[in-house]
């Protein structure tokens, strides 16, 4: 694992100020997968209507049919409503209240968003979720955010690998006093000559990168109590663990 040098404490607060604004970086560059994902549901609606205005202008009596387009537009409505739901959940206004949860349960309520960027970008995705994990005392919003920063730097690395060995698994498991969330890809792995500074801010290998998803997310986890640490995965590429602490007491 590497340890990185601590930024002063100034440094610290401008990261804290940054995390809103770096999410909703996140989010937009996400925003193709999710674009996507609403192209679905609203094409669907859309000939499904179209379908209807044609049965009913041929003078239509088959009401089954018409009902049974008239039950996929609620549902395909029902989808994108969901997918707007979830968003809106993400970006909401940032606060800082602490709440007991259950690791798995947060990193389940990011799939959805998570496999519509995997699927724009060709990358096999598998998740393995521990069951009745012991509870964490965490942020959702910000815990949320750093598996979105881990999940959009895999899904980044592996543009650089044939689609074909596009792996990326997300794992949650009990690991001894700590919840564990890892991030694993097949890519390349973190270049070696940044791998010491890995988490200080503006540390960057992207031309477009800013360098800071990293440094927030280790500062979010810092601020939990917690750790983020690199290694190298056993497939070459990268793995990255966030450990959080168990509540005092367990739960
Ligand atoms: N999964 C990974 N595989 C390979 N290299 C990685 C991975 N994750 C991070 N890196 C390296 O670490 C650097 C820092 O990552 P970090 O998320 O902090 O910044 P960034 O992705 O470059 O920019 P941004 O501020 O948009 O996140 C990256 O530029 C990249 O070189
Ligand atoms: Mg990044």
């Amino acid at each position: 694992m590497t340890h990185p040098p601590q930024p002063p404490d100034e440094q610290w607060a401008l990261l804290q100020r940054l995390t809103h604004v770096s999410r909703l970086a996140t989010l937009g560059e996400m925003a193709a997968g999710i674009a996507h994902e609403l192209n679905q549901p609203l094409t669907a609606i859309a000939s499904y209507a179209q379908a209807c205005d044609w049965l009913l202008a041929r003078g239509s009596t088959d009401t089954a049919e018409i009902r049974e387009a008239l039950q996929q537009i609620t549902a395909q409505g029902l989808r994108a409503g969901e997918i707007l739901r979830r968003l809106r959940y993400l970006v909401r206004t940032p606060d800082s209240t602490r709440a007991l949860a259950d690791v798995s349960e947060l990193v389940e309520e990011l799939q959805g968003l998570i496999q519509s960027d995997a699927r724009l970008h060709d990358v096999r995705l598998s998740f393995e979720l521990a069951r009745n994990l012991t509870a964490v005392q965490l942020n959702r919003l910000e815990i949320q955010q750093v598996v979105l920063n881990l999940v959009r730097n895999a899904i980044e690395a592996l543009q650089s690998v044939a689609p074909a060995q596009r792996n990326l698994r997300v794992r949650t498991a009990h690991g001894g006093d700590a919840a564990e969330i890892t991030v694993i890809d097949s890519g390349p792995g973190v270049d070696p000559r940044i791998e010491s500074l890995l988490f200080s801010p503006f540390v960057t290998t992207k031309p477009t990168g800013a360098g800071l998803g990293l440094a927030i997310s280790h500062s979010i986890v810092r601020s939990h109590g917690g750790t983020l640490g690199y290694r190298r995965g056993s497939e070459g590429g990268a793995c990255f663990l966030i450990g959080l602490p168990h509540a005092q007491g367990g739960a």
